[in-house]
This record gives C-alpha cells, structure tokens and sequence, in this order.
C-alpha cells in the first residue's frame, strides 16, 4: 500500500537515502530543507513536493504541516548538528542552537503533524534520530549529548502519550558518511582511526541508517515502538581493543 510520508531533513545523508527506498517501494514524500536548490533537486529525483524552510523559525512547523497534505502515513525527522568543543568553549548560543535543531525540532514537528498523523487510516510511524553520544560518553560532546539525550526521552514520552494510534521510535547512529560528518570524514586517517573503534571496522553509509529507517516506517514493525535502536557497528556495546 503507498503511503505519504514527511521527511525533515530531506535532502540530507539519511533524508535522502531514506527516500530513495520510499521512492522505490511506491510512497510518496513531501520533504524539508533549508537550501531551496538541494531540495529541489532531491524532490525532483523522488517525485516529491517540498517546503523549504529552516527549524529555527518558528512558523516553519506550521507551513510544512499545511503543505504536506491532510493525511500523513509517517514522519522523519532526520535534521541535526555536530558540534564539538570542549565545556570551557561552548557557549549558551551554541547548547540552546543544538537542542533547538536536534530536539525540540523534533518535538514541534511532530506537533504540527498530529492531525495529519491521526488522519491516516493505518497507523502511523514516527521516526527520529539519538546518537551513540547519548548513551556512550565522549570528550567534545556535551551539547550535542544533551541534545540526543532529550531526544531519548522525547521517543520515549511520545511513544506513551500517542500509542496505540501512532508508533514513535528513534534510530542512534554512529559516525556516519553524510554531508553532516564532512569535518570528521574527509580527514582519511581520521576515519580509520574512527573505523577501528568499531567492531564491524567502518564508519556507517547514509544507507546503512536509512535501511531501518524504512523498516520502522513500513508494517513490518507495526509491533513495536518506544525503542531506541543503536546503529552503529557496535560501538556503543563493545570494545574491540582491551
Ligand atoms: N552523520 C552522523 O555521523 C550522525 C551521527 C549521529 C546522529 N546523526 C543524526 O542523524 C540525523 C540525520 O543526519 P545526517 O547525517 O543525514 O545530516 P545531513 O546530511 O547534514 O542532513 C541534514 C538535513 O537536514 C537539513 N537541515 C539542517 N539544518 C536544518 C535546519 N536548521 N532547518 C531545516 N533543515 C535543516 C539539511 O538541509 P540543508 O542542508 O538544506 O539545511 C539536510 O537536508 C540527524 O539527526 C543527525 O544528528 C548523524
């Protein structure tokens, strides 16, 4: 059965990698991003409309849900920020810049979409997006980590307050080749210094997140939520070097 799906963060690493998979088993996406061109094309590639728009503003919840249409089968929200400094140089500008985008995004964009949400005959699915650093402590990631962290308990507290009408779960990556990572993954030593950490000794694919993301969109989970799944080549359970 074809579903409508939202994707934020839709011409993204994973936004777009997930909707390739939508596009491809017959869905149809309305998709959100800040660069009009990038959107664009992406839309254009999938057959999808789009809004552009950034997280930031406030109104921008409020015209995507208008734009997307009445009925929504599910909601991706794959928009985010690496931001790494040490304690003693983030500022409160930089904490309040990346819960805004990584959480409470999240949470107004799932507002916005409840009507819509609930107008769908099957039942739909929420999928956001945590972070190894949410449940795994690393040095230069404190604002990001608080951030993940809040999306954690938003899975969790959404997941109670809409079942049984609506599922939400998150998905926690590891590093991860999208143009979010390009600071860390164009630096070659780096990654494989990075890749070694892992147990499965590679950092992940936009494809590699977006596999589940489908999955948890699709009926084939239609038993599950409230789950904050790792993926991320084990490195948030295993260490490969004693
Ligand atoms: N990549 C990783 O290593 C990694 C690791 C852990 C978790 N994650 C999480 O995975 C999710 C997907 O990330 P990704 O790696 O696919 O990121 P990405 O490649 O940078 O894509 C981000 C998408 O969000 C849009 N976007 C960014 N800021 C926005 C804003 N303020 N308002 C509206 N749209 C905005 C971007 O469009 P524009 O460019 O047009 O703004 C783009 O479509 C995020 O939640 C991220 O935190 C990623």
């Amino acid at each position: 059965m074809s579903k409508k799906i939202l994707i934020y963060g839709g011409s993204g690493g994973v936004g777009a990698a997930t909707g390739r998979i939508l596009h491809s088993k017959g869905h149809s996406l309305h998709l959100v991003g800040r660069d009009a061109g990038r959107l664009a094309a992406v839309a254009h590639e999938l057959g999808a409309t789009f809004t552009v728009g950034d997280v930031n503003d406030a109104d921008v919840f409020a015209k995507v849900a208008a734009e997307a249409g009445d009925s929504l089968d599910g909601l991706v929200y794959a928009v985010g920020t690496i931001n790494l400094r040490s304690i003693g140089r983030l500022k409160e500008s930089d904490f309040i810049n990346d819960f805004r985008v990584n959480a409470m995004g999240a949470a107004l964009a799932v507002q916005a979409s409840l009507p819509a949400l609930k107008n769908s005959v099957n039942t739909p699915s929420v999928v956001l997006y945590s972070s190894v650093a949410a449940v795994q402590g690393f040095a230069m990631h404190a604002s990001i980590g608080l951030a993940k962290g809040a999306v954690n308990g938003l899975t969790l507290s959404l997941a109670a307050e809409l079942a049984p009408k609506i599922r939400v779960n998150a998905i926690a990556p590891s590093l991860t080749n999208t143009p979010l990572a390009q600071g860390i993954v164009s630096n070659v030593k780096m990654v494989e210094a990075i890749a070694g950490m892992h147990a499965l000794e590679r950092i992940g694919t936009p494809e590699d997140i977006a596999s589940l993301t489908a999955f948890l969109l699709s009926d084939e989970t239609s038993w599950m939520t409230g789950q904050i799944l790792s993926v991320d080549g084990g490195r948030s359970t295993l260490r490969v070097k004693s």
